[in-house]
Order: C-alpha cells, then sequence, then structure tokens
C-alpha cells in the first residue's frame, strides 16, 4: 500500500462533565471511566487512519498525575503519531478544566497500539502517516523505539500467560479444564 494520510485527518476530540455516577469514593474521576474515554477516542482516531475496522493490540501504562474532579470538563486528544505494516500507535491527551475558573492540567497521557482488521478477520496493511508539527514529529520520532519496547513485553507476557496457564487454584494439576458439573448443571 502506497496511500498516505497526514496526523491532522486523524485528530479527534472527547469531551464529557464529570459527574457523581462518574466519580469514586474520594469524588474524583474513576480510573477505569477515565481508561474507557481513551481506549474509545483513541478507537474513533485509529479508524479515521485505516478506514478499517481496528481492535486495540495494546495500551501502554496510563499515568495518572492528577485527579479529575467531579463537575470539571474532562477532554480528550486523539491521533496517529506512527504505523509500521498492520499496526498504528495512537496518542492520547486528556486535560481537566475547571468549569468555574477555566484552570486547565493535563491530568494523563497515553499511547495506545491498534491493529486494522481486513474482511477476512486478518491484520490488514494501513496507510503511512505524515506528521507535520513540531509535536507531532516529536511523536513520530519517539515510536520505533516504543514499538521495540512493546515487542518485548508481548513476548515476556506470553511467555508467562504460556507459565501460568489456565487451572483454576481450586483444579488438582491432573484434572482437565472443563465445565463445571454440580448438582445445579
Ligand atoms: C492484536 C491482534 C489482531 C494481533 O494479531 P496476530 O495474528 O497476533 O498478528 P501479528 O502477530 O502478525 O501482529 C499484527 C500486528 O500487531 C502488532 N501487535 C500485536 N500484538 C501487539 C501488542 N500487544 N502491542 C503492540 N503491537 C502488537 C504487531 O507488532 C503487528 O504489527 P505490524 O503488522 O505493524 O508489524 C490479535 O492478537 C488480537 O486479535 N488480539 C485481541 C484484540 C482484542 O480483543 N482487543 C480488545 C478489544 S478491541
Amino acid at each position: 500500500m502506497n496511500e498516505e494520510r497526514y496526523v491532522r485527518e486523524s485528530r479527534t476530540f472527547k469531551a464529557s462533565h464529570v459527574l457523581p455516577p462518574d466519580t469514586n469514593n474520594h469524588n474524583t474521576l474513576f480510573g477505569g471511566r477515565l481508561m474507557a474515554h481513551i481506549d474509545d477516542v483513541a478507537a474513533l482516531s485509529a479508524m479515521k487512519h485505516a478506514r478499517e475496522p481496528v481492535v486495540t493490540a495494546s495500551t501502554d501504562s496510563v499515568d495518572f498525575l492528577q485527579p479529575v474532579k467531579v463537575d470539571n470538563e474532562v477532554s480528550l486528544e486523539a491521533f496517529v503519531t506512527w504505523t509500521h505494516n498492520t499496526s498504528m500507535e495512537v496518542f492520547v491527551k486528556i486535560v481537566a478544566e475547571d468549569l468555574r475558573t477555566g484552570e486547565r492540567a493535563v491530568c494523563a497521557t497515553s499511547f495506545l497500539t491498534f491493529v486494522a482488521i481486513g474482511p477476512d478477520g486478518k491484520p490488514t496493511q494501513v496507510p503511512k502517516v505524515i506528521p507535520e508539527t513540531e509535536e507531532e514529529q516529536f511523536l513520530h520520532q519517539g515510536a520505533p523505539e516504543r514499538a521495540e519496547a512493546r515487542k518485548a513485553r508481548r513476548f515476556r507476557n506470553k511467555q508467562l500467560a504460556d507459565l501460568l496457564g489456565t487451572r483454576r487454584p481450586w483444579e488438582s494439576p491432573t484434572q482437565k479444564p472443563g465445565p463445571i458439573v454440580g448438582p445445579l448443571s
């Protein structure tokens, strides 16, 4: 594929008013809710770049730098920073705004990797991405190193999964995994 798209073509924004059902016992945005927002906006961005369905292959660490308080706005900005063959790196910046004072803070950032899926259900090639601004170029240049680190992490996690297996703690090592058969089944 020789197609290319500008980073700006995948820029996606999402804003929400943080209300009590979104918060934890500290009256700040629940971390799991923020991670769902991150995955959602990043997937939209990846689809705008690939123009194909995508799946999340991985999410790098999310550091919650500042709490997002109830009644604040939380806004997320996502864009594709780099592509390889079938995968895309998406950067997400999360900003909290105090709606009374207008004061803003970057409360988290995250990198995610998405893979485009073709009609046959298999990973399919994506267009290359062209960075234009200083910020886009900075993130683009650092991407191959981050991709290498992910590759090594994926390998280690696969080894760990193989080592741990699927046996439940109460199952004997000789028992084959299968449906639980009991009086109610
Ligand atoms: C991600 C997935 C499609 C990869 O498929 P696969 O058959 O293992 O394919 P490959 O090993 O050839 O990897 C395909 C691409 O994904 C990338 N990739 C796979 N796992 C990755 C990971 N954990 N982190 C970053 N990139 C990853 C590979 O580097 C490769 O990129 P490239 O083509 O640009 O070089 C597959 O593992 C999958 O479906 N996982 C579950 C996804 C999911 O359920 N997500 C949550 C809901 S959307």
